[in-house]
Parts: structure tokens; C-alpha cells; sequence
């Protein structure tokens, strides 16, 4: 059976925030597009991700017109707490930087955006098969089998490879024409959804003796929650006390105890940094986890990803619109720029939040001169303020 065909300006693998987002982008500048997934929808929507939005995400969300119901069910966030050695310190970001973060999980953001796309009639395929890309230096085609076991070749001017941290597309870049970027580090975060009430109004980053642990929110009831732990931890071996007894260990103190209840979800999260230059090779561009990965410290993942593709629509914006590459040609350039320092930031939370395995006793002590040098300082309050809520411009 014949490939049927289908022609369009710029062909997306992968409908996660980033290529549903560029999807969306380009569609209000009247530039067609198609996006191929091989998730079905439903599982996507299953997935629990990351719940932190910088402000110039949500501005876009809500500017761009995708929904505005980060702004009615989100719940904005003027500052985080750092918690160590028994002492708690605000970082007031409104009062410090004038911006906010949104707490808003990824999927509700997934799901605003598959809405818009649907409603507004835009072309993406979940749950394909067989999906290979071609050509990338010439007119570009990508392969890929519907649901109904049907085969397509999309021809397009452009691909975009937002596909995710294990990326197809990536791969077909020749190893001479890339640089990548790795770094490992020797823990994870073992996640959980539990059953129970907010501990707290903003987010709690715990640095203790007994290694790392983040308390965030999802909604009155339901609430999400990590501690670091070793990478090879298996969630089978961790019932629900032993849970909440990690936990109590590591942020209970001080007046302060957690409000704890059913765990209705565990995941070990790795740990990991990468990055892929350029994110361009030849008509391809990447976009999102597909050119890089950071650790989640800080939730730089996602917002990442929507800066990608709010530069990439400007280039093709630019190039439909006036002929002109010179947005494209610097895209790649533009973007690492900000993944740079979103790496740097979520490196630098890191290390200096957790606990190295086998650290001695320098090296607790001069973690916590780190701590002290930031909370004490306007400077350094003001620095982890500006990145956390994200940076301006771009
Ligand atoms: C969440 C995850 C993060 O990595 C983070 O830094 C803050 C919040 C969350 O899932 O809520």
C-alpha cells in the first residue's frame, strides 16, 4: 500500500507542551503545520510532571490565547521557603524582582493547549507507529502509521523535533555536526502523590542532614512531594510508612509538621543534565527535553521548553513572513543561551540543597555557608528570585 501524502510548511514530532505549543504559535500567524505523536492522548494526560510556571510561560499561555485558566484554577506563588539547619527563610520574589511563579502541573498545561489546537481545528496525530524522519538537509519527510494502521509521509519545509528526552530526531544528526553536553549526578528523587492538606502555602525546599526534600501542592486534597534518594531505589520497598517517616525526618521541626495521608502515586525521577548544540542541522530544528534535560530542582524543564518554541515561531514567523533566515540562523544560538543558565540554576539549587553520598563534615559546613551567604543576603536572595521566577527577556 502507497504512503499517502501529505504536504505542509512545518512538520512537529512530538505533541508534548513544546510541539503543541509551536503548533498553536504558528497556526495565529496563519502557518500550517502537522504533529505527529506516538503517545496516545490519554497517556500523556496521565503523566504527573513537573507544577512550576514562570511568569513569561503563563503570560504566554494566557496572551497567546491558548486559556486563561492557569490565571482562575493556578495558584500564584510570591516566594519559596528555604528550610536548613532547624531554620526557615522566605525568598519574597514579588518583593524582591516584582514577578511571581504560577503553580499549575505540566498536564493541565497539556491539556489547555491539546483543547485550543482541537477547537481551533489543528492537525495532530496521537498514538502514531513507525515514525522516522528523512532528507534533513533537503525537503524534509516524516514517516509515521496512524491508529488505523495506515501509512503517511508528511512533506514539509521545516521539522521540528520536539520529541522528547529520548528524541528520534536528534539521533539522525551526524555525530560530526553535534556536541553533547552530559552530566550525572549520585542521587534521583523518589516523588509522591499523596492524599492530604496543604503543610504549607508556598513550596518548601529542605536542605537536612538527612539529604534533600521538596514540599509542593497540587490542590486542597492532593498534594506532591519528594525527597532525594539513591538512584537505584526501588518504590516497591517503600510502604506508606516508611515514607512519611523519610520525610518527618527531614522537614518536621520547629513548630513546623507535615500534614501526611494515603500515597496514591511513588516514582524514582533521575537525575540528569544534557544538552545538544546546536539545536539545528539543516532543516531540522529541536525543540524542548529533545536538546536538553536538567534536573528538576527548581522546574526549569517545562518552561524551557515554551521558550524554545516561543523563538522558534518568531523565525518562522520571520521567514514566512518577510523571507528572512536570520531569525532561524540564530535560533539555536539564542535559545542555549537561556539553557545555559536554566542548567547552571538547576545545577547550583542542587548541589546545594542535597547531600553529596559519603560527604564529610567540610562539606556539610560549607554547604551551609552557601545557604547562609544567600538568605542572608539581599543579593543573593534577589539572584535565586530573578532565575527561579525566570529571567528576563530571553
Ligand atoms: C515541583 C517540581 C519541581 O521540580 C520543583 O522544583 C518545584 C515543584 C512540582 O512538581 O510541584
Amino acid at each position: 500500500m502507497a504512503r499517502t501524502r501529505i504536504t505542509t510548511q512545518v512538520a512537529i514530532m512530538g505533541a508534548g507542551p513544546a510541539g503543541l505549543m509551536l503548533s498553536h504559535l504558528l497556526a495565529k500567524q496563519g502557518i500550517e503545520s502537522v504533529v505527529v505523536e506516538i503517545r496516545s492522548r490519554q497517556a500523556i494526560e496521565e503523566t504527573v510532571r513537573a507544577g512550576i510556571l514562570e511568569h513569561g510561560t503563563v503570560n504566554l499561555l494566557v496572551d497567546s490565547g491558548v486559556s486563561d485558566r492557569v490565571l482562575r484554577e493556578g495558584d500564584r506563588h510570591d516566594g519559596i521557603e528555604l528550610r536548613f539547619n532547624g531554620e526557615s527563610h522566605r525568598i519574597d520574589f514579588k518583593e524582591l524582582v516584582g514577578e511571581s511563579v504560577w503553580l499549575y502541573p505540566q498536564t493541565d498545561v497539556f491539556m489547555d493547549l491539546a483543547a485550543r489546537r482541537e477547537a481551533d481545528g489543528g492537525d495532530i496525530r496521537y498514538g502514531v507507529t513507525d515514525t522516522s524522519v528523512h532528507e534533513l538537509e533537503g525537503r524534509p519527510k516524516l514517516w509515521f502509521t496512524d491508529a488505523e494502521g495506515q501509512e503517511f509521509e508528511v512533506e514539509a519545509d521545516f521539522l521540528v523535533g520536539a520529541d522528547g528526552s529520548r528524541s528520534h530526531c536528534r539521533r539522525q544528526i551526524p555525530e560530526a555536526a553535534r556536541t553533547q553536553y552530559f552530566h550525572e549526578y549520585p542521587f534521583a528523587w523518589f516523588g509522591i502523590l499523596a492524599e492530604a492538606p496543604r503543610s504549607a502555602d508556598e513550596l518548601i525546599y529542605a536542605n537536612s542532614e538527612h539529604g534533600f526534600a521538596l514540599i509542593s501542592q497540587r490542590t486542597e486534597t492532593v498534594q506532591r512531594m519528594y525527597f532525594q534518594c539513591d538512584p537505584a531505589e526501588d518504590v516497591a520497598d517503600w510502604d506508606d510508612e516508611r515514607i512519611w517517616a523519610e520525610f518527618r525526618k527531614r522537614v518536621n521541626g520547629n513548630g513546623f509538621e507535615l500534614k501526611e495521608g494515603p500515597v496514591l502515586e511513588k516514582v524514582v525521577l533521575p537525575f540528569r543534565s544534557f544538552v545538544h548544540a546546536p539545536m539545528r542541522h539543516g532543516k531540522l530544528f529541536l525543540a524542548g527535553d529533545a536538546a536538553h534535560t536538567v534536573p528538576p530542582t527548581g522546574a526549569k524543564g517545562l518552561n524551557l521548553a515554551i521558550n524554545d518554541v516561543r523563538l522558534l515561531a518568531e523565525g518562522f514567523e520571520s521567514f514566512y513572513g518577510s523571507r528572512s533566515s536570520v531569525l532561524l540562523d540564530s535560533y539555536s544560538d539564542r535559545t542555549l543561551e537561556r539553557v545555559w543558565k536554566a542548567q547552571h540554576f538547576s545545577y547550583w539549587m542542587t548541589s546545594m540543597l542535597h547531600t553529596l553520598p559519603g560527604a564529610d563534615d567540610f562539606s556539610r559546613a560549607r554547604q551551609l555557608g552557601e545557604l547562609r551567604s544567600v538568605v542572608s543576603s539581599r543579593h543573593g536572595q534577589a539572584y535565586l528570585a530573578e532565575a527561579y521566577t525566570g529571567w528576563p527577556g530571553r
